[in-house]
Order: C-alpha cells, then structure tokens, then sequence
C-alpha cells in the first residue's frame, strides 16, 4: 500500500520536474500518455496522434531513466502516429529534418533515432554546422527491438521487425527481419 503510494508519487513528481525543465520553445501537438519523464528539447514541433504511449513500467530505467525528444530547429519535426507504445528510455533527436513514426509501431527500450550525424566527417569541417540531416520514416507496424539505433535518412517498410540492439544505417523494405550492425535482412514473412 505505502510502497504503491511512494512509487506513484516518485514517478509523478519526476515527470513534474522533466517537465519544467523542457524548453518552453518546444511546440508539442496532442497529449501522449506519459509513464516515464519527458523532456523536450528544441525550436520545432513534436505532434502526437491518439495513444501514443511513453514508457512502461515493469521494464528497465522506468524510474532512473527519461524519454529525450529534440527538435533542434524551427523546420524539425518529430510526428507519432495512432496507437504507438515506447518502452522506456526513447531518444529521438531531429536537427533539420523530420522524424516520422507510423500507427502501431512499438518500441524497446533505451532506443535511439537520429536525422543527423551532428558533425561533419571531414575533421577541418567538424564543427561547421554544415552536416546533412535526412528524414528518418518508420512506417506503421514496425517492431523495434530494445536497443536499437536508427540513424539518418532511413525508412523501413510497414511491420519490419527490427531485432535486439540493431543500428540500421540504411532503408529496408515491409515485411522483413533485420539485425546486426550495421543491420542486414535476417529473414522475411
Ligand atoms: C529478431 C528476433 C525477433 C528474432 O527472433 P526469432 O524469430 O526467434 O529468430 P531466431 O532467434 O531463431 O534467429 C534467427 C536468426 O536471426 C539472428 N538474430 C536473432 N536476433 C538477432 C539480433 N538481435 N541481431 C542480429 N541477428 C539476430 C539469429 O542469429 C539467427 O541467425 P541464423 O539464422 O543465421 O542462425 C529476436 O531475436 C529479437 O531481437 N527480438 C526483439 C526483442 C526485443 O528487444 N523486444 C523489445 C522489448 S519491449
């Protein structure tokens, strides 16, 4: 009873202060339901359909964890569609571009998604700002093993599973299973 009590409060107030401590800047469209903290970062906007769930509990880091959504500038977007479960830990990070996320994707945890590499690969260039940035596209049904990396300019197709700690550095098609890194097709259905 006490222990439901101080769990429930915990939470709370850790969401509460997640909260506060997000950007007020940040445009954030539709109200996710949120177990986990949140905190969102950046200039652009974060649009949420119906359902979309942020954390999970029991799982790993529900309470030393938090959900990380950035986007960095006035043309970011991050856009959740319908009926979309993120265990705990979900990082997505979009500079220039945007990040979509399709209806009834789930998600492991401590999963990261990202439309840039952040820094130029030409090391007297690094820090110019002038990297590229390309649009991540998760279409609906897609499984995202925990773990899980998905980088710049990457779409995978409708109800692709994306195997435990996987970093998908390009495109697959629907309906296949991909792994490894960088990830390969393992199998298809
Ligand atoms: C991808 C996955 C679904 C495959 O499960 P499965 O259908 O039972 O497949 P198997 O374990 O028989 O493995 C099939 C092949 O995929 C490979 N494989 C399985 N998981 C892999 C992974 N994470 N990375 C790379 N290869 C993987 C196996 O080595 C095997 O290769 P082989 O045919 O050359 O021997 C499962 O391994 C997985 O990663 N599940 C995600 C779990 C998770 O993170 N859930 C989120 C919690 S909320």
């Amino acid at each position: 009873m006490i222990k439901t009590f101080v769990r429930k409060y915990y939470q709370r107030c850790r969401i509460k202060i997640f909260s506060y401590l997000s950007q007020p800047e940040t445009q954030v469209i539709g109200s996710p339901i949120v177990l986990q903290p949140v905190e969102y970062r950046g200039l652009g906007t974060i649009r949420f359909g119906d359902k979309v769930q942020l954390g999970y509990s029991p799982s790993p880091f529900f309470y030393d964890g938090n959900v990380y959504l950035e986007v960095r500038s006035k043309e970011a977007r991050i856009v959740f569609g319908n009926k979309i479960y993120c265990n705990n830990n979900l990082k997505v990070i979009c500079e220039r571009s945007s990040v979509t996320i399709g209806d009834n994707v789930l998600i492991g945890t401590n999963v990261e998604i990202i439309d840039s590499d952040f820094h130029e690969l030409d090391p007297l260039k690094r820090n110019s700002g002038n990297h590229i940035c390309m649009p991540v596209d998760i279409k609906q049904n897609v499984f995202i093993g925990s773990n899980s990396r998905i980088m710049k300019g990457v779409t995978i197709g409708e109800n692709t599973v994306v195997a435990n700690s996987s970093v998908v550095t390009k495109s697959f098609p629907e309906n296949v299973v991909i792994g490894g890194n960088p990830a390969k097709i393992i199998s298809q259905f």
